[in-house]
C-alpha cells in the first residue's frame, strides 16, 4: 500500500515570529507593513495584534517538530518566506525571458551564473535557518512539503500601502506587475537549487484566488492591498497562473520532487436549488473561484479574459498534484454582476451558511459554526475532493481545521472531515495525505490572535504550547487508525 501522509501545516508569517527578545523578525514583507498601518488599525480592518508577539516557531521549531512527531505524524508542511531569503530586490540578476503569441511568458532561463548572483543577494542567515528546519524534520523522519508563496510578498515586490494610495504610481505592485513573475521564478529556482535535497513535495502557491478576491475585490475585509479594481484582479489571476507554471519549470531543473499548487476548493450550493438564477450563481462561483486555476494548470484551458472563452495554452498546463484546503462551503444566491469586467461574479454568500455565519451559533441547516462564524460542513470536503478528482491528479488535503479556542467543536470536526475524506477515497478519489491546520495557534491575518486554530494553544506571553487535550488525542487516534 502507498504511504498516506498525515501531517500538520504552517505558513511562515502566521507562525514564525514571536521571540520575546525580538530575534527572528522579518520586517520586509507586505503583511508586516499592512498589519501595523494606522489607517487599517483605526478602521478595524486589522486587529492591531502584531506578528512579532506570536508563536515563535522560528525559535521553537524543534519543540513543534517533536510535538508533531509525538502525534504520530509522518509529514510536515511549511513555507519558505520569500522576504526572508531575498529582503532586497533581485531585479538586477539577468535571466532570459521568452514570450508566446499572447505575450505571456512561456520560458524563463535562470542560468548557473544567475544562481551564483542570487546566492550573493540571499540572506545567508535565513538560508541556514531553513536548512536547519528541514534537516531537523528529516532527522525525525518526516516527509517534507514546502510552499513557496503563502500570501505574503517581499515589500519590494508589493507595497500595499502605496498601492492602496495609487496603483498606477506605486513602485511595488505585487502580482499586478508581470515583472514580479520573473522575480518569483528566480526565487523558486534559487530555493529549489539550495534546498532540493531536503524537500519531498513542492507547492508554488497557497490559495492564489484568495489574493485576488480579498485583495482586489473586497477592501472591507482587511486584506492587502485592499482596493476594488477588477482589471487588477484579472491581471493578478493571469500573472499567478504564469508564475506557477514558470516556477514549476524552474524547480524541475533542480529537483525531481512533484510540484503542485494549493487551492482552497470551495463547493458552492444554490440557496434555492429550484431557482435557476441561484443555480447559475453557484455555477459561476465554482467557475470563478475553483475552475479558473484548475482548468488552466491541469488542462491548459485558460480563460484569459474571464469571459467563459478559454483558449488552449499548453505551456501553462503544469501540475503534478493538487492541494485542497477545506474549511467550509458556500451557499450562494444570485446577484447582478458586481463588476462589468467580471460578469461571472454574480453571487453572494447566503446569510448564516458557509463563511457567512455568526460566530458560535448554528446555521439555518442546524450545523454548528466556529469562533470565526464558519459553518461546520464535512460533506463539502467530500464534494470538493470529488470535484478535484475530475482532473486526474493526486490530491492532498493540505489544510483542514476549525477556529475553536474552547475545543468544543474540533474533535468531532476532525473525525467527521477525515471520514468524509475516507468516503471520497472509497469512491475512487486519489487522496494521498491529510494535513491539519494547525499544530499550534497562529496569527490569523487580519484577525490577529483572536482566532485560534491550534491543536495546541499557545500562551503568547510564555510561548508555552498547551494541549487542547481532547483534540490532540482525537487527532492522534485518527492518525493511528489510518485509512482503515
Ligand atoms: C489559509 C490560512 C488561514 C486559514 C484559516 C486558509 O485558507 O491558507 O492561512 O489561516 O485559512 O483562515
Amino acid at each position: 500500500m502507498k504511504t498516506f501522509y498525515w501531517g500538520v501545516v504552517q505558513s511562515a508569517f502566521q507562525f514564525e515570529m514571536g521571540d520575546p527578545l525580538r530575534r527572528g523578525i522579518d520586517a520586509r514583507s507586505d503583511w508586516w507593513a499592512w498589519v501595523r498601518d494606522p489607517f487599517n488599525i483605526k478602521n478595524d480592518l486589522v486587529s492591531g495584534d502584531l506578528p512579532e508577539d506570536g508563536i515563535n516557531n522560528y525559535g521553537l521549531y524543534e519543540i513543534d517538530h517533536r510535538l508533531a512527531k509525538d502525534l504520530g505524524l509522518n509529514a510536515y508542511q511549511l513555507t519558505i518566506e520569500w522576504s526572508r531569503i531575498f529582503p532586497c530586490p533581485t531585479k538586477g540578476v539577468e535571466v532570459k525571458v521568452e514570450r508566446d503569441s499572447y505575450g505571456l511568458i512561456k520560458d524563463v532561463k535562470v542560468p548557473r551564473e544567475a544562481l551564483g548572483e542570487l546566492d550573493k543577494l540571499a540572506n545567508q542567515r535565513e538560508v541556514a535557518h531553513y536548512l536547519g528546519v528541514l534537516r531537523n524534520l528529516k532527522k525525525l523522519g518526516f516527509t517534507t512539503f514546502v510552499t513557496l508563496n503563502h500570501q505574503t510578498l517581499p515589500i519590494w515586490v508589493h507595497d500595499p500601502l502605496e498601492v492602496r494610495e495609487n496603483l498606477q504610481r506605486a513602485r511595488a505592485r505585487g502580482w499586478v506587475d508581470e515583472g514580479n513573475v520573473v522575480e518569483f521564478v528566480k526565487f523558486s529556482a534559487y530555493v529549489a537549487w539550495k534546498f532540493s535535497e531536503l524537500v519531498d513535495f513542492w507547492a508554488t502557491f497557497d490559495e492564489p484566488m484568495v489574493t485576488v478576491e480579498l485583495g482586489y475585490l473586497a477592501p472591507y475585509v482587511g486584506w492587502p492591498p485592499g482596493i476594488i479594481n477588477p482589471e487588477a484582479a484579472k491581471a493578478v489571476i493571469v500573472n499567478q497562473l504564469v508564475a506557477h507554471a514558470r516556477a514549476y519549470d524552474a524547480i524541475k531543473e533542480h529537483s525531481s520532487a512533484p510540484v503542485g499548487i494549493i487551492l482552497n476548493t470551495i463547493p458552492a450550493y444554490p440557496l434555492d436549488p429550484r431557482n435557476e438564477r441561484d443555480v447559475k450563481a453557484a455555477e459561476n462561483y465554482d467557475y470563478f473561484h475553483n475552475r479558473i486555476f484548475l482548468n488552466a494548470l491541469n488542462r491548459g484551458s485558460v480563460d484569459l479574459d474571464l469571459n467563459w472563452e478559454p483558449v488552449k495554452i499548453k505551456h501553462l498546463a503544469r501540475n503534478d498534484w493538487i492541494g485542497n484546503n477545506y474549511y467550509t462551503r458556500e451557499v450562494v444566491k444570485w446577484t447582478e454582476p458586481r463588476f462589468e469586467e467580471l460578469p461571472m461574479v454574480s453571487f453572494v454568500g447566503a446569510e448564516g451558511y458557509g463563511y457567512s455565519g455568526d460566530p458560535n451559533s448554528v446555521s439555518p441547516d442546524n450545523n454548528p459554526t466556529s469562533d470565526f462564524g464558519w459553518e461546520v460542513y464535512p460533506k463539502g470536503l467530500y464534494d470538493s475532493i470529488m470535484e478535484l478528482t475530475e482532473y486526474g491528479k493526486p490530491v492532498y488535503i493540505t489544510e483542514n481545521g476549525v477556529a475553536d479556542s474552547k475545543d468544543i467543536l474540533r474533535p468531532r470536526y476532525i473525525r467527521e472531515h477525515v471520514d468524509a475524506m475516507k468516503t471520497a477515497i472509497e469512491n475512487g478519489a486519489d487522496v494521498r495525505g491529510y494535513f491539519h491546520w494547525a499544530l499550534t495557534d497562529n496569527y490569523e491575518w487580519a484577525m490577529g490572535f483572536k482566532i485560534r486554530f491550534g491543536l495546541y494553544e499557545v500562551d503568547l506571553i510564555t510561548k508555552e504550547r498547551i494541549p487542547r487535550k481532547w483534540s490532540v488525542e482525537t487527532y492522534r487516534s485518527v492518525v493511528r487508525e489510518g485509512l482503515e
